[in-house]
């Protein structure tokens, strides 16, 4: 199996997500995956432009890191997202990259891969986080295994993981791995894909002349 981590921490794996994230990647090697990390950093994906490009032809014209990314991501069996907690949301980094995935949700292209979500904070209020990221993977097609979250406190920056979050880490990412060989299923996971797909096959039997590669994208599949 082939994991892509997407982390939007500016401080990398060297940061308290990056210690969370590495412990779920240990899980996943010891499970047999083979882990790629992408750190954002503030300039490798920038924000987008609105300009619809992506819908009307698969492609964002904006030269930066987004589309070898995409590439990346594309070719994985398992995506994770992973941010610190920057004001009750995913740090800016991620949001940009998430808002860049607009057509990889409208056609719902990462269909079949695992995901999972790691969040940290300061003081706590990883839970919305969570399931933020986690109904951003769903969209996308992702079907989420678990999370994981740890809550650093005030002098954080410098600390352990706690042994718990750190234990729960590792075994996600073992999880992960046993989920894609077994081809787990997950209720939540396909309701809300089954709402999106009605919902994103509506849009774009409305926007059929104006964003031709996603009509045509959902034209092949159906
Ligand atoms: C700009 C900024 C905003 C933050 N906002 C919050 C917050 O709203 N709640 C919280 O509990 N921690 C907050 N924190 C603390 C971080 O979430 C926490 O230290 C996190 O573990 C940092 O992860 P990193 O080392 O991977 O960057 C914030 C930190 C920064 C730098």
């Amino acid at each position: 199996m082939k994991i892509v981590s997407i982390i939007g921490s500016p401080r990398g794996m060297k940061g308290n997500t990056g210690k969370l994230l590495g412990e779920v990647l240990k899980g996943a090697k010891s499970a047999g995956a083979v882990c790629e990390v992408i750190a954002l950093r503030g300039d490798s994906v920038k924000p987008c432009l609105g300009c619809d490009r992506c819908h009307k032809k698969g492609q964002c014209p904006q030269k930066d890191e987004f589309e070898s990314i995409k590439e990346k991501v594309l070719a994985a069996d398992g995506i994770i997202l992973a941010t610190p907690n920057y004001i009750f949301h995913v740090s800016a980094q991620l949001k940009m990259f998430i808002d860049r995935c607009s057509s990889l949700i409208h056609c719902m292209a990462l269909e079949g891969k695992y995901g999972a979500s790691v969040v940290t904070s300061g003081g706590g209020d990883e839970v919305p986080i969570v399931e933020y990221l986690d109904n951003v993977l769903m969209i996308m097609g992702v079907t989420p295994v678990d999370s994981v979250w740890a809550t650093m406190g005030i002098t954080g920056a410098s600390k352990q993981l706690p042994e718990k979050c750190r234990e729960q880490a590792y075994d996600l990412g073992r999880t992960i791995v046993k989920a894609w060989e077994e081809k787990w299923r997950f209720a939540k996971a396909e309701k809300v894909q089954e709402k999106h797909r009605e919902r994103m096959r509506e849009l774009m039997d409305y926007y059929r002349e104006e964003w031709p590669y996603e009509y045509a994208h959902w034209q092949r599949r159906t």
